[in-house]
């Protein structure tokens, strides 16, 4: 089964010279930071969490140390000082942030205002004062909430369904309305990425939980009757779109990430019985507030804006991610 960074073969990117990436030791940040540098740019990724803080972010930071193109600044983006970072950046892709649906109900709230939207503003004051032509900022799906079913266009009146999708809708407002100052020479994109997999997942996610139960036997909880659906988007698709947004003409917009095709978590589940030949216990457990029963892309502003289509069905970005788990020391198996 192919790296996920070869299933980049092929595609030619158009790239910025210099890029700042913020969320550099996290999943989608360290491979839009590898590709980066994989394509000559020198990229300057800032993230809270150094090679020290957990195994995941030493194994994200890993992938991108033997590249003389990296400079990796640890350092708390409430904090520090912003403009010596940004200085000279051609695009900032303003990934860092507080995920996850669930948590964002409980004491952490604090956390991911702060992060998702605090950090955001000194970022988009530090890039509009240096003039930085483009900021690419994550966004997400879940700021639709829940949909009647069809999918989702970006102009459609957003309902979203959790606290965490009230800071994403908050920071992805935020950058546009800084945009939007006559005075502005930043303009911005906002990517609401669908449920990103692949190979370095966060462990909180369903796809890492399910490919790793089916390897080491132990069960999945299920949250609800599996029911629910998401427009899994593959992690080199993701990255792709991300980068075309840094030059494309496309200012001031908000473009879905997301391929238009929906599958349920219990089609996964039958997906990684059959990829592992393996069966894959499952535990249920009660549905999880702020949960969308679905998740689907209208991914036309992709292609007209970006000229982007996903280019990794599930089945073959799940081989990818099961093989990564094997062949990393994440499953005890
Ligand atoms: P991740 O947790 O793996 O990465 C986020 C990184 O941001 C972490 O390494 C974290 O340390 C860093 N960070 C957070 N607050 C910071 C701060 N104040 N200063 C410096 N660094 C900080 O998450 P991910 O799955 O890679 O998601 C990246 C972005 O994409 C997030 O903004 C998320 O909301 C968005 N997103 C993710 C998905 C998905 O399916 N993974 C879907 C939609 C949107
Ligand atoms: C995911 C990411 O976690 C968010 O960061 C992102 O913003 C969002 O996608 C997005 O598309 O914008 P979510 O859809 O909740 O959010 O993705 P998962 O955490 O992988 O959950 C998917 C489904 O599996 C949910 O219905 C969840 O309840 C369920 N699940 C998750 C389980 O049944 N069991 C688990 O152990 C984990």
């Amino acid at each position: 089964m192919p790296e996920a960074s070869s299933l980049f073969s092929g595609v030619r990117l158009r790239t910025p010279r210099r890029a700042v990436v913020t969320g550099t030791a996290g999943f989608i940040g360290s491979h839009l930071a590898l590709a980066l540098l994989q394509h000559g740019v020198t990229v300057i990724g800032v993230d809270r969490r150094g090679a020290g803080a957990d195994h995941a972010a030493a194994a994200n930071l890993a992938a991108m140390h033997d590249h003389s193109g990296f400079i990796s600044i640890t350092a708390d983006l409430l904090t520090c000082a912003i403009e010596p970072l940004l200085l000279d950046a051609d695009a900032v892709f303003h990934l860092a942030g507080i995920p996850g649906v669930r948590p964002s109900w409980g004491p952490q709230f604090g956390d991911y205002v702060a992060c998702n939207i605090l950090a955001t503003q000194r970022i988009m004051e530090a890039a509009t004062r240096l003039r930085i032509p483009r900021l690419v900022v994550a966004s997400s799906s879940s700021v639709y909430g829940a949909t009647n079913g069809t999918p989702s266009k970006e102009s459609d009146h957003p309902r979203p369904a959790s606290p965490y999708a009230v800071t994403k809708l908050a920071e992805e407002q935020l950058c546009l309305a800084h945009a939007a100052r006559p005075d502005c020479a930043t303009s911005v994109v906002a990517l609401r990425y669908f449920t990103v997999f692949g190979p370095r997942q966060r462990e909180d996610m369903f796809m890492h939980r399910v490919l790793t139960a089916a390897l080491n036997g132990k069960a999945v909880q299920l949250f609800g009757n599996g029911s629910q659906r998401r427009d899994f988007t593959y992690i080199t698709d993701i990255v792709a779109a991300t980068v075309a947004a840094a030059t494309a003409p496309a200012d001031n917009s908000v473009i879905n990430i997301g391929g238009g095709v929906t599958t349920s978590l219990n089609e996964v589940i039958d997906l990684a019985r059959r990829l592992t030949g393996k069966p894959v216990q499952v535990e249920t457990a009660s549905t999880r507030n702020g949960d969308v029963p679905a998740t689907h892309a209208d991914p036309r502003s992709a292609r007209r804006l970006l000229n982007w289509c996903p280019r990794v069905d599930l089945a073959t970005g799940m081989a990818a991610q099961l093989d990564w788990l094997a062949s990393s020391q994440h499953v005890a198996v």
